[in-house]
């Protein structure tokens, strides 16, 4: 394998019910913890890049990190560029070898997005590349008000976008929100059913960082094949470096830090693994 179509992990774990973690890496050191965990769990993984990372690592840069990396991986893994606004970032990407891209125009009028998104998807099929949509842009955990699960489109436009943009994977806006939340969200569950029933494809879920194992569960269970993580792993990356000069003041040996990090993200991702019914889920 390892390297496999994004469609073909989420199809695969739509069908069967199961979650696929999508995890935004934020350099080496945790794209090769991602992977070694989704390695030891036989777990199917999708490594999220954001597009700030990958204009402060470089698209080469990254790219050859990812081929390198994914060598000798056995689970199927697929490279997946998160929230992009940019259709120059999108072209370079894909014509790179990213396996998908989150063509993010929520900015625009669903028209606009329409549109291009129909041009996004014709230039990613030109590479057997994949892609997600979305029509409501996701604020941050701490501009939340409460009822962002109403301020959403309607059903039809949802499905209409859905079928005339042909993306293989779609992101609703639930009341999810990117960030730590402050309380346990109100998620509109029913939203991912009738979406999943009117279209037939996977649904995307955002803003996975703090959801309960009960929210998890129900979502994925509704069609969420895609959880997506980013603050569970800056939080394990960030807070396991602290913790080790705290625990060991004064020793500046970056190997042993890393060595920290690593582990930490590596808990945090088979934590999540486990936790969206992945593990064990590898068919190579
Ligand atoms: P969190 O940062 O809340 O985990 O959200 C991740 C996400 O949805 C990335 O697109």
């Amino acid at each position: 394998m390892p390297v496999v179509p994004t469609k073909e992990i989420l199809d695969r774990a739509f069908g069967e019910r199961y979650g696929v973690a999508a995890i935004n890496v934020v350099n080496d050191l945790t794209m090769e913890a991602v992977l070694a965990a989704a390695e030891e769990l036989k777990a199917p993984v999708i490594i999220q890049t954001s597009v700030k990372h990958v204009k402060m690592t470089g698209l080469d840069a990254m790219f050859a990190m990812w081929q390198a990396y994914t060598k000798d991986v056995t689970v199927p893994v697929a490279l997946h560029l998160d929230h992009c606004p940019e259709r120059d970032v999108i072209s370079a990407c894909l014509a790179k070898g990213w396996s998908s891209v989150l063509f993010d125009a929520s900015k625009l009028s669903v028209e606009e997005n329409k549109r291009q998104c129909i041009e996004v998807v014709a230039e990613a099929r030109r590479y057997g590349a994949h892609v997600e949509g979305e029509i409501e842009g996701f604020k941050r955990t701490e501009e939340m008000t409460g009822d962002e699960a109403k301020q959403v489109q309607t059903l039809e436009v949802a499905v209409d976008f859905i079928k005339a943009t042909g993306v293989d994977v779609f992101a609703p806006a639930i009341g999810n929100a990117h960030g730590m939340y402050k309380t346990t969200p109100t998620l509109d569950s029913q939203r991912v059913t009738d979406i999943v029933a009117a279209t037939g494809i996977p649904v995307a879920l955002h803003g996975g960082t703090g959801m309960t194992p009960e929210q998890f569960s129900d979502l994925i269970s509704r069609g969420c094949a895609k959880v997506n993580i980013s603050t569970a792993l800056k939080i394990a990356f960030m807070k396991s470096g602290y913790d080790f000069m705290t625990e060991h003041p004064g020793d500046y040996d970056p190997p042993k830090i890393f060595t920290a990090q690593r582990a930490a993200v590596m808990e945090m991702a088979k934590h999540h693994m486990r936790l969206f019914g992945s593990e064990g889920k590898a068919w190579t």
